[in-house]
């Protein structure tokens, strides 16, 4: 059974007002709950998931899947403990920001019978969990590394060795406890939906030789895993010879992942700047390939929209492997049911209610058959969906202005923020407690209810504590904002100000220099 959205709960109206002779164009076939699959990704290293599963992972865990990673080796390249413990934990850092979590974990053993392996959950969001077999990295032909004995998974694989031993020489796996390693993880999670690399090619086609033996494992236990899940392999290395595919939000929310985990791992690139130069992982990250020849969805930037107002989404940066033609569906998953004109279309439209809400829907594309993964949108409604921030003068405690990162990036309409786009954030120089940013409006007063604040994107400079102090003389509170770059929003009640300042009062202990990536404040003139 595929598990990408079961329709339930559809109402009898709606079902009428599918039929073929509307000529609006067919109505969302909304109100639909999608059923929440459970999905397991099993890969051989820290980043391949990051890499070669992504926007697609990203996507599961965004939209609340339950979502298990498993690792079948430890990564180690041959290197020591280090270095592979590092690149755990770059998962996961990488894990926590996607799902917009901090990065705090609980560790408990994963009950392979006979075998240990830990199982990390994710505190915040129990969906979320990762499992490190630890079994050594076996190089990039299969041939190993000395201080790992030589052994490799595509040794086991084609009865070369007889077993293979953990990192640390803890647990041993022969061919067949290994898969009922596997069986047993599956059997423990229940997943609908399993995710690995290429279990089609050959080795030796410019993959690494881990990446097929962790797919022919899965391919294999997945056979002999009785509930019969979906299994969607994903190509490796080769994907560099594609056509780009992945863009706009999407790509973004994907490196910041991968840079989130490079801060692990010190052999790869971890900015927008360290990776321009870089011949693979910006390529890499720029690309996803089913092998199955599915489409990838894209369903655009989350918006903001005021009520009983126009709103288009826009799934147009949705691909097709082989440039067919896409079939476009649309389906609203939380919110205030919207009739949607177009829905069929990669720019369906609706007018929004007349009350704030906040409205979720999700992009499936179809290429004559086969159907994309998911990919998910947002749009907040409000009274004042004006960000009156982008008419303010700005002005700061103090600015990197050789870096380019001057207090007017806080006002950018942009929320980039260095490892990504360092250039559109404000940066003071080493400022920490105690910095400040004014927005004032001297042409006339503002009626403010809602600030959106956005800290600097990356993990060592984080605002744990501030002010935001109205020229009324009021202040309102403001704790820990969040870690990623994303919006922390503060509702005002709609007070009428002439400026406002946001006053720093705590800062995380790795804070070098505080910032914030941008301010949005939503209200409108006083005429
Ligand atoms: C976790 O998953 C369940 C069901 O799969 C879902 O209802 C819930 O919203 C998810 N939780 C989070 C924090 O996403
Ligand atoms: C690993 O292989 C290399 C090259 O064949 C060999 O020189 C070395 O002795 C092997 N190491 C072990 C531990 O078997
Ligand atoms: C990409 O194509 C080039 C040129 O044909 C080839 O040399 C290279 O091996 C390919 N890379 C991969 C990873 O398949």
């Amino acid at each position: 059974m595929p598990c990408l959205l079961l329709l339930v709960s559809i109402k009898p109206s709606i079902l009428i007002r599918m039929k073929p002779s509307l000529t609006l164009g067919i109505l969302l076939s909304a109100y639909v709950t999608p059923a929440l699959c459970q999905i397991l990704n099993i890969v051989a290293h820290q980043d391949d998931d990051l890499l070669f599963l992504s926007p697609d992972l990203l996507h599961y865990i965004q939209s609340g899947h339950k979502v298990r990673t498993i690792f079948l080796t430890a990564g180690d390249s041959g290197m020591n403990a280090n270095y592979w413990q590092g690149r755990e934990r770059g998962a996961r850092a990488a894990y926590a920001l996607m799902s917009d979590a901090p990065d705090i974990w609980t560790e408990k053993d994963a009950g392979i019978p006979g075998h240990e392996a830990p199982l990390f959950t994710l505190n915040q969001d129990p969906n979320v969990s990762l499992v490190f077999l630890r079994l050594p990295d076996g190089h990039l032909q299969g041939q190993g590394f000395d201080v790992t004995g030589n052994e490799s998974l595509q040794k086991l694989w084609e009865g070369v060795i007889p077993s293979i031993r953990t990192i640390s020489g803890s647990s041993s796996y022969t061919k067949d406890e290994l898969l009922k390693a596997l069986i047993s993880l599956m059997v423990d999670f229940g997943p609908e939906r399993v995710n690995t690399l290429d279990y089609v090619h050959p080795y030796g086609d410019g993959d690494h030789s881990d990446h097929h033996s962790a797919a022919f494992f899965v391919a294999e236990a997945v056979k002999s895993y009785e509930t019969n899940p979906m299994l969607m392999g994903y190509m490796g290395y080769p994907v560099i010879n594609e056509t780009a595919n992945i863009a706009g939000t999407d790509l973004l929310e994907k490196q910041l992942a991968f840079y989130a985990y490079a801060r692990g791992d010190p052999a790869v690139c971890n900015s927008h700047m360290a990776c321009q130069g870089d011949q693979y992982y910006p390529r890499w990250l720029e690309r996803e390939y089913r092998l199955d020849g599915g489409p990838v969805s894209n369903a655009g930037s989350p918006q903001v929209a005021g009520l009983n107002a126009l709103v288009t989404l826009d799934g147009s940066l949705s691909s097709d492997p082989k440039h067919l033609p896409l079939t476009y569906e649309w389906v609203q998953v939380s919110g205030t049911p919207m009739d949607l004109m177009n829905a069929d279309t990669n720019h369906p439209s609706f007018m929004t209610p007349n009350e704030p809400d906040t409205l979720n829907f999700e992009l499936i594309v179809t290429n004559g058959g086969i159907k994309s993964a998911p990919a998910p949108v947002t749009v907040t409604t409000m009274r004042h969906p004006e960000n009156i921030a982008l008419k303010a003068k700005v002005t700061a405690s103090s600015a990197n202005t050789a870096a380019n990162q001057t207090p007017d990036k806080a006002i950018d309409a942009s929320t980039g923020g260095f490892p990504a786009e360092h250039t559109r954030e404000w940066v003071s120089i080493g400022g920490k407690t105690g910095s400040w940013l004014t927005l004032s409006w001297e042409s006339s007063p503002q009626v403010v209810s809602k600030i959106a604040l956005y800290d600097r994107p990356n993990l060592d400079d984080q605002i744990t504590g501030g002010v935001i102090e109205f020229d009324s003389g009021e202040r309102i509170d403001i704790g820990e904002l969040n870690n990623y770059g994303t919006a922390t929003s503060f509702d005002v009640e709609d007070r009428t100000v002439r400026s406002l300042t946001i006053r720093i009062t705590a800062v995380s202990p790795s804070t070098m220099n505080v910032g914030l990536s941008e301010v949005q404040v939503f209200g409108s003139s006083v005429s």
